[in-house]
């Protein structure tokens, strides 16, 4: 597959558009306005830049992967892709009305439409459209560029075909490594991350520990290459709010709650890394 759209430039339709467009693929953007069409381009060039300034990849080749890029807010263009790699907001409404005009736009009978969903059932999203064998999750980790997973999520009604398409394009075209998880809140990584973060809030938020403690805990203690609330931030405070509302509403255990903490501060636009603040400060 070699002509791709990605819906959505956020943190991870970006990062899903760089890895694309660096596997050789011609990738059309879909955003909703010029400015964040704009955001998103900015992100993608500061990763390749990244990229060059520490030797890593040649200009020539920045210059190749940008040119394979293009930027469209008109949905009725992605007619002739042949994967369509969803990552909108992490909102099921958002998602079920983006999901609908995908299906109206894509012609190719044989397109994948994939979801980045971290928690939304993929069913759900295949009903919206008129063809739900073909919808699949395929599921990156931030920052794309660097991390190797996928979780591939097919639904009860994904063809095999599908499966196996979308599992060959992210080994082989993409380089990454592969996980299967069932159609549930969570799916593998997020059903043991989520409640992670989740107790590090609440070890916050009733004053066992500093922010500092718990992180420097857990990258000196367990080697982990980020803490807790460094990661939460890293994520965005509204997507782990996002997420921990799906499981919570799938599972009803108490600890998947989000903790009223966190959603304090997503409602005050505290969302981390994104909005310069979060657990710690990102101000320049
Ligand atoms: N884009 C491109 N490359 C990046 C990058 C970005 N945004 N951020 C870091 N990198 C690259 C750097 O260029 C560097 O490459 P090199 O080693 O080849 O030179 C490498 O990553 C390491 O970066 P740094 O030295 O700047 O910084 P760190 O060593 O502190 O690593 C990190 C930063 C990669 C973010 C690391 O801390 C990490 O892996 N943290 C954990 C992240 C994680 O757990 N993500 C999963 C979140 S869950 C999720 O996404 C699912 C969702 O549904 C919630």
């Amino acid at each position: 597959m070699d002509r791709i759209g990605v819906v959505g430039c956020g943190l991870m339709g970006s990062g899903i558009a760089e890895v694309t467009a660096r596997a050789g693929a011609n990738v059309l953007v879909v955003e909703q306005d010029a400015v964040a069409m704009g955001k998103g381009l900015e992100r993608i060039e500061k990763s390749l830049l990244r990229a060059v300034t520490s030797g890593k990849m040649a200009e020539e080749e920045s210059r190749r992967i940008r040119d394979n890029l293009s930027f469209t807010t008109d949905f009725s263009e992605l007619e002739d892709r042949e994967l369509v790699i969803e990552a909108v907001a992490e909102n099921e409404e958002i998602k079920l009305d983006v999901f609908r005009k995908i299906d109206a736009a894509v012609k190719d009978p044989d397109a994948i439409l994939a979801t980045n969903t971290s928690s939304i059932p993929i069913i759900k999203l295949a009903m919206a459209t008129h063809r739900p064998e073909q919808v699949i999750g395929m599921h990156f980790f931030n920052p794309v560029p660097v991390l190797k997973l996928v979780e591939l999520i097919s639904s009860l009604l994904t063809s095999p075909e599908t499966t196996a398409r979308a599992r060959s394009y992210a080994t082989e075209s993409l380089s990454k490594r592969v996980i299967t998880s069932p159609d549930r809140a969570g799916f593998v990584v997020n059903a043991l991350l989520i409640p992670y973060l989740l107790s590090a809030i609440r070890m916050l938020e009733s004053g066992f520990a500093s922010a500092e403690d718990i992180d420097t805990g857990m990258m000196v203690g367990c080697a982990h290459p980020m803490g807790p609330l460094a990661l939460t931030d890293l994520i965005g405070l509204d997507t782990t709010m996002a997420v921990a509302e799906s499981l919570y509403e799938e599972f009803k255990e108490p600890h998947l709650a989000p903790p009223p903490l966190l959603s304090r501060m997503t409602q005050a636009g505290l969302m981390g890394r994104k909005s310069g603040q979060g657990f710690f400060s990102y101000k320049s």
